[in-house]
């Protein structure tokens, strides 16, 4: 090999190093390192803000875990569910009524904002929130990738098509979270979320009065006693979604699903006679096993179309677009 043929052959090499590497990081966008040099000290930032938000109203890792899960399901992790302006706003979709934990996650943003500025999304934040509330809770703990970036803008409408209501049964569940990537599994996985938080009366009050034998009577008629049968009255009564312990993130939930005494319609579908009972028995059995798939799961769900490299920006403030 002559001079001018080695010096090609390296030229080409680096060609195709530079080529590959490239393609790794299209590849693997988001990383557990991602702000290890750009801001080593943001997820202990984020952590303080979310433990002192729970330690003074428990519910708020309840609040925290769905916000993330409504940013998710709509247009992917992006923090559109964060953006205020009236006109488009995914806050006053009907899916989102309810919904809270803004205010906490605007004060984490600030929190990092002052150490490393216009350097960590809101859609990170608030998957790291997301997380760290599951912890302040008993709740499993996860590795969480970032490099997410947030969206230019929020979209209504698709809050209110691609979010699940209470009222689904089995087969409309597992379609809507096969279509965000999600498997029945995952799906039996994230709804024990609902071993915390509560619901409002108007989520519940089909299923407490509808007399079916898919409900336990006793657990009706404790229910109904902050519920009013006739709609329009005490609509935003809330309940808990897991009578037992509902500050506590276990594995009760699914033991209340086999006594027939899960609080929505679309909780107790997931035991009822369907492809589900296994997974709800197998949880009710194995609270490890619970965890473990949990955990995989809010990553799973964590990484739904993220924004990424170019793409989106990093908010200022979590209300407003860019
Ligand atoms: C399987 C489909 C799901 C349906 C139909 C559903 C529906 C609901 C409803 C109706 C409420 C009560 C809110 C209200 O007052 O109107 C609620 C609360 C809650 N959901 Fe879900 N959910 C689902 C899955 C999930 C998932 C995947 C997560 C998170 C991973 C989640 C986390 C929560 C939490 C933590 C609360 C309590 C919030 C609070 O205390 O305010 N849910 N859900
Ligand atoms: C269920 O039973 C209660 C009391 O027995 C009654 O008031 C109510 O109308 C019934 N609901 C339905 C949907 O049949
Ligand atoms: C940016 O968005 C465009 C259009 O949605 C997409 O084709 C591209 O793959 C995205 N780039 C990255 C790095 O995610």
């Amino acid at each position: 090999m002559d001079h001018h043929q080695s010096f090609q052959t390296i030229f080409v090499s680096i060609i195709i190093l530079i080529l590959s590497s490239n393609n790794i990081v299209i590849k693997a966008q988001l990383s557990p390192t991602f702000y290890d040099t750009t801001c080593p000290n943001a997820l202990a930032t984020i952590r303080t803000s979310i433990r002192t938000a729970v330690s003074r109203q428990r519910r708020m890792a309840a609040l925290l875990i769905r916000l993330h899960f409504h940013d998710c399901f709509v247009q992917g992790c992006d923090a559109s569910i964060l953006l205020s302006d009236p006109a488009t706003t995914e806050r006053t979709a009907q899916s989102n009524t309810g919904v809270g934990g803004y205010e906490v996650i605007d004060a984490a943003k600030s929190a990092v904002e002052n150490i490393c500025p216009g350097i960590v999304s809101c859609a990170d934040i608030l998957t790291v929130a997301a997380r760290d509330a599951s912890v302040a809770v008993g709740g499993p703990s996860w590795s969480v990738s970032l490099g997410r970036r947030d969206s230019p803008a929020a979209n209504r409408r698709l809050a209110d098509t691609d979010l699940p209501t209470a009222d689904q049964d089995l087969p409309s569940l597992i379609r809507d979270f096969d279509a965000k990537g999600l498997n029945e599994r995952d799906m039996v996985a994230l709804s024990g979320s609902h071993t915390i938080g509560q619901s409002r009366c108007v989520a519940f009050r089909a299923r407490i009065y509808s007399n079916g034998s898919d409900i336990d009577a006793n657990f009706a008629n404790t229910r109904r006693r902050n519920c009013p049968e006739n709609r329009g009255d005490g609509n935003g009564n809330l309940a808990p979604l897991d009578l037992v312990t509902p500050n506590s993130f276990d594995n009760n939930y699914f033991r209340n699903l086999v006594q027939r005494r899960g609080l929505l319609q679309s909780d107790q579908v997931l035991f009822s006679g369907g492809s589900s009972d296994s997974i709800v028995l197998e949880y009710t059995n194995n609270p490890a096993r619970f965890a473990s798939d949990f955990a995989a799961a809010m990553v799973k769900m964590s990484e739904i179309e993220p924004l990424t490299g170019a793409n989106g920006s990093i908010r200022t403030t979590c209300s407003v677009a860019n």
